[in-house]
């Protein structure tokens, strides 16, 4: 590897790596054992990450001081991770909440059947946001794990949801008042905590937002393993949030096939549809142009067989494979036999509207040329999709376009 292929490959502020808090200080414990690796301090992490790259750090409340902690605690701990950050240049883009690891929300927090737990969450939220606000991060995430069920008779669905936008009818009324420069994304999952989990896919948040007061203050934030776990296309959930101009920030991470949320690093799932998804965000836009401009965040597991020197392996290894794919995309879009494939696949003559301008439906019906379409003939084609597919295969695996 010569001298300049190692420093595209390196991630740099620019590139806009982010990770949670949470991921890279897991401990790994799981629902059978216990942990694995030592407690790591907010300050160590925001000095390792800064170190290997990446430009953000995020965090829940309770990821940065105890959920009990007083007021000067939880002060004094915001004061040394403000320091870290200031050392660094680390910045927080996204802040979240903990609305899933204490009893208390073990039926919810924003749907909880009990109302004192629900104007509980919402407190924490609401206190949480200030803090959001004051380190300038710009997206709120709010991902309702135990927002669910495991029994059909346990909830109802339509008060929940009614609870859910109430929630959200008063975070952005909240921003709103505030002036905060601060918008809320939706983190949809399917399954897990909870037996079923409410706003389960992209899809489904999409629609929920449109119900909203302020939906312009509402967006998503798409995790890779939650799409997969419920058998989906992860970069077609996430082609209709940029479509929708939804895409508000993204959890990258990687998932193989229908199962219990793996969160292993970005690349080392469904490496296919990784590709795709780089080819998406960095390509995807008008003129080739990247098609999201916010941060990658990684929100991946360390696996529990690793030590402290894995931990930021795997850190690493989430912006390298990121790099490596975006390298890859790269030279798959400036292949010429791509281009090529591409056109002759038909891919480009998608983006000609169907109809001509003003033409309405009886112009089409009464259409001169319509009586001359040979559909038998138009059926015959061959798309050569699976060339295309092949040429995408081989820019992936670094045989072409090297
Ligand atoms: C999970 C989720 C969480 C959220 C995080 C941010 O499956 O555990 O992905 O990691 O992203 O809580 O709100
Ligand atoms: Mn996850
Ligand atoms: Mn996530």
């Amino acid at each position: 590897m010569n001298k300049s292929e190692a420093d595209m490959r390196a991630p740099t502020t620019a590139d806009r790596f982010s990770f949670g808090l949470w991921t890279v200080g897991r401990r790994g414990r799981d629902p059978f054992g216990d942990p694995t690796r030592p407690e790591l301090d907010a300050v160590d992490a925001v000095h390792r990450l800064a170190e290997l790259g990446a430009y953000g750090l995020t965090f829940h409340d309770d990821d940065l001081f105890p959920f009990h902690a007083s007021a000067g605690e939880r002060e004094r701990r915001i004061d040394r991770f403000r320091r870290a950050l200031a050392e660094t240049g680390l910045v927080v883009p996204m802040v979240t909440t903990n609305l899933t690891a204490h009893p208390v929300f073990k039926d919810g927090g924003f749907t909880s059947n009990d109302r004192s737990v629900r104007r509980f969450a919402l407190r924490k939220v609401l206190r949480n946001v200030e803090l959001a606000a004051e380190l300038g991060a710009r997206t709120y995430v709010l991902w309702g794990g135990r927002e669910g069920a495991e029994y059909d008779s346990a909830k109802d669905v339509l008060a929940a949801l009614d609870r859910y936008r109430e929630s959200l009818n008063l975070l952005t009324q909240f921003v709103i008042e505030r002036g905060y420069d601060l918008r809320f994304a939706i983190e949809p999952k399917p399954n897990e905590p909870r037996g079923d989990i409410l706003l389960p896919t992209v899809g489904h948040a999409l629609a929920f937002i449109t119900t909203l007061e302020h939906p312009d203050l509402v967006g998503v934030n798409p995790e890779v393993g939650h799409e997969q776990m419920a058998g989906l296309n992860f970069t077609h959930g996430i082609a209709q949030a940029l479509w929708q101009g939804k895409l508000f920030h993204i959890d990258l991470n990687g998932q193989r096939g229908i199962k219990y949320d793996q969160d292993l690093v970005f690349g080392h799932g469904d490496l296919f549809n990784a590709f795709a998804l780089v080819d998406l965000l960095e390509n995807g836009g008008i003129d080739g142009a990247p098609a999201y401009g916010g941060p990658r965040h990684f929100d991946f597991k360390p696996s529990r067989t690793e030590d402290m020197a894995g931990v930021w392996d795997s850190a690493a290894a989430n912006m390298r494979n990121y790099l490596l794919l975006k390298e890859r995309t790269a030279g798959f879009r400036a292949d010429p036999e791509v281009r090529q494939a591409l056109s002759g696949s038909g891919v480009l003559d998608l983006r000609v509207p169907t109809l001509a301008a003003g033409e309405r439906a009886t112009d089409l019906l009464t259409d001169p040329l319509a009586a001359d379409f040979d559909a038998d003939k138009a059926g015959e084609r061959g798309y050569g999709f699976v060339r295309l597919n092949q040429l995408a295969l081989e820019h992936l695996l670094g045989l072409r376009g090297r």
